[in-house]
């Protein structure tokens, strides 16, 4: 694959756009009630099942934590983190409006724990961001996201 190409949310593989409709749904699981902003993220493993995480907000705000966070801690206590493909994320929420870039970007510590899992996993880690509109996916990798990552 290209470091970044972008789709109509239609024109993905079913088993992607699956994938990205399933992070959509898991906004509706988030607890953000001091950002108001929705994420939900979820992952793919190599046998085709998934597991959905979303953000997880704390008063003291520092806290909180990402929906991507989310889903590979609760992967990493399955014991699943080795089988994870990609990861599909989307969010919804007043918030939306005041983010800059169409699509919905890991931040910056995200982006290091995915490393960490590409680390353990011995590849690539496939990464779909849908756009606030919900119509157009763009996906690139975990290792195109953080280039000269500390320990990769
Ligand atoms: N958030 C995520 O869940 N994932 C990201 O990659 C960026 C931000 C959450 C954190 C916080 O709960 C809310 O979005 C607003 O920043």
């Amino acid at each position: 694959m290209s470091e970044t190409i972008i789709q109509p949310l239609t024109e993905l593989t079913p088993a992607y756009r699956a994938l990205v409709e399933s992070a959509s749904a898991a906004t509706k699981t988030a607890y953000a009630p001091y950002s108001r902003f929705h994420v939900g993220a979820t992952l793919l493993f190599a046998d085709g099942s998934s597991h959905s995480g979303a953000n997880f907000e704390n008063v003291s705000y520092g806290l909180s934590l990402c929906a991507e966070t989310v889903a590979m801690a609760s992967a990493s206590a399955a014991g699943r983190l080795k089988e994870i493909v990609a990861i599909a994320i989307a969010a919804e929420g007043e918030l939306a409006a005041a983010i800059t870039g169409e699509f919905i970007a890991p931040c910056g510590r995200c982006r290091q724990v995915l490393a960490e899992a590409v680390n353990i996993c011995g590849h690539d880690i496939e990464v779909l961001m849908l756009s606030r509109d919900g119509l157009r996916v763009r996906s690139t990798t975990a290792r195109a996201l953080l280039p000269l990552a500390f320990g990769l």
